[in-house]
């Protein structure tokens, strides 16, 4: 069995799926309502704050999601003690005893997380000490964490290479820093956050990431008490402090997850409102959403995105750093634009392997031509950057069901549509990995009355 196929096994396994393997019977409009519940992007790192804290934390509107689960056990295992469950959607994190856990332990959670990595400055803190191994997560392109280990680095902490994983120590305590990002990173920025807080001084961080996630990790962060504000031109200043305390925090929700669904209702046909959605998060997608010929209804409880009928028209979209088109967004669309009349282009510049998905659309039908170098394009918003590929699809195309693995989280999530959207039956397996970061689907198919069945 390859890493893929028992992580994803191991994923459909924590959040109770009955296999890891679903049967769909495609063709049909997604009508109904579903819950979005808080962002995965924001949960888990609002989860490793807890560690900063002297007191109990609630995080409220949690995902019953597996990467949730991975967290809950990665903080157990630093010996911080956790009451509630993801599947009731409230978790009280009690830091009292925090302590160097497992280190076989936590190498065998981290197979399928990159969030270890922003355990550093928090047990740097209470401990002296960090060790990492080798970090999991989506398989979407390098992945490094340089930019991480050069802000602990700026911190004045020391960082050792070992063959098991990365070993972070501050003999000399930590200090404040002036630490300017080479690009936007959003973990590099949690990095930042969730060390700054508590090193004495003023740390600055400019070329920051703002995604709607940092600024409610920032929400938390201050709730604990910790003073950060947030400049123009994507800088942040920390006046660390001495201590902090709990939080009672209801998170932000998921804007990928409504994204998705937004998707699913226009690839079928179909009508979803997305309760807890809001639109001050999304605009760049509604935006997006719109051109192509989608419609929404934006509600005081959530937003409705539906099909209105007639045909659905082609689009030119890249991916960026918030306010840009989410990364994120782009593999779940791209099945809703298999079904637009033309021409629509993808470019992808926050990832360097983001289209591995199409091969199996372009099995199911689909027109799609990655150009894995990017693609000259007279329409682009911003200029080329280094990292970049292009994603050309034509429509509409019919899709017909096949065999699908899932390669990761929102690829897919974009299988799933795309299994959906085909006539026919579709098998789809990795189910779990999907599950790392989509809450609750059993049900919320069912509500969409999609037809379905595991493979036992
Ligand atoms: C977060 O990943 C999200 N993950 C991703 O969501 C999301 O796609 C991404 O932000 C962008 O919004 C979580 O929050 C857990 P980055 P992160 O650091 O923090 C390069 C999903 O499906 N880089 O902003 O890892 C990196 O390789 C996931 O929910 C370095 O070069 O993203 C990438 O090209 C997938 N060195 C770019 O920066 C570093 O040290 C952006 O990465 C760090 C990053």
């Amino acid at each position: 069995m390859n890493s893929l196929v028992q992580d994803a096994r191991a994923a459909a396994a924590r959040v109770g799926l009955k296999s890891d393997t679903i049967v769909i019977e495609g063709g049909r409009p997604l009508r109904g309502s579903i819950d979005v519940r808080g962002a995965k992007n924001l949960v888990t790192k609002a989860m490793v704050a807890s560690l900063l804290g002297d007191e109990k934390s609630i995080l409220r509107d949690v995902p019953d999601i597996s990467d949730v689960h991975v967290v809950m056990s990665l903080l157990g295992a630093h010996g911080v003690q956790i009451t509630g469950d993801p599947a009731t959607g409230v978790l009280v994190l009690d830091p009292a005893n925090v302590s160097h856990g497992d280190s076989a332990e936590i190498d065998a959670l981290s197979g399928s997380s990159r969030i270890p990595i922003l355990f550093c400055g928090p047990l740097l803190h209470r401990l002296g000490r960090a060790f990492i191994p080798d970090l999991g997560g989506c398989r979407i392109g390098d992945r490094p964490i340089d930019f991480h280990l050069d802000a602990l680095r700026a911190f004045g902490a020391i960082v050792d290479k070992l063959p098991s994983g990365i070993d972070i120590t501050a003999p000399n305590g930590l200090h404040a820093a002036k630490i300017e990002l080479p690009y936007p990173s959003v973990g590099a920025t949690e990095q930042v956050l969730l060390t700054g807080v508590r090193v004495p001084g003023e740390t600055e961080l400019k070329n920051a990431a703002i995604e709607p996630e940092i600024m409610d990790l920032i929400a938390v962060l201050q709730k604990m008490g910790a003073i950060i504000s947030v400049e123009p031109n994507r800088t942040i200043l920390i006046e660390g402090v001495d201590s902090l305390g709990g939080y009672n925090h209801r998170a932000l929700f998921d804007r990928n997850e409504a994204a998705s669904w937004a998707s699913a209702a226009l690839a079928t046909g179909g009508s979803i409102f997305t309760a807890g959605a809001k639109q001050s998060e999304m605009m760049t997608f509604l935006n997006v959403f719109r051109k192509i010929g989608g419609a929404f209804d934006i509600e005081e409880d959530g937003i409705r995105f539906y099909h209105p009928g007639g045909d659905l028209k082609p689009v030119v979209v890249e991916t960026d750093v918030h306010p840009g088109f989410m990364t994120d967004w782009q593999q779940p669309l791209i099945v809703a634009l298999t079904q637009a009349h033309g021409t629509s282009i993808v470019h992808e510049t926050v990832y360097e392997n983001r289209f591995g998905f199409t091969d199996a659309l372009i099995e199911m039908g689909a027109n799609i031509e990655v150009h894995k170098e990017g693609l000259a394009d007279p329409n682009r918003r911003v200029p080329r950057r280094a990292l970049e590929q292009a994603a050309v699809i034509t429509g509409p195309t019919k899709l017909h069901g096949t065999e699908m693995v899932v390669p990761d989280l929102r690829g897919g999530f974009s299988h799933l549509i795309a299994a959906l959207t085909a006539e026919g039956q579709s098998v789809v397996s990795n189910l779990g990995l999907i599950a790392r970061g989509y809450g609750d689907i059993v049900n919320k198919l069912e509500k969409l009355r999609a037809e379905f069945r595991f493979q036992e």
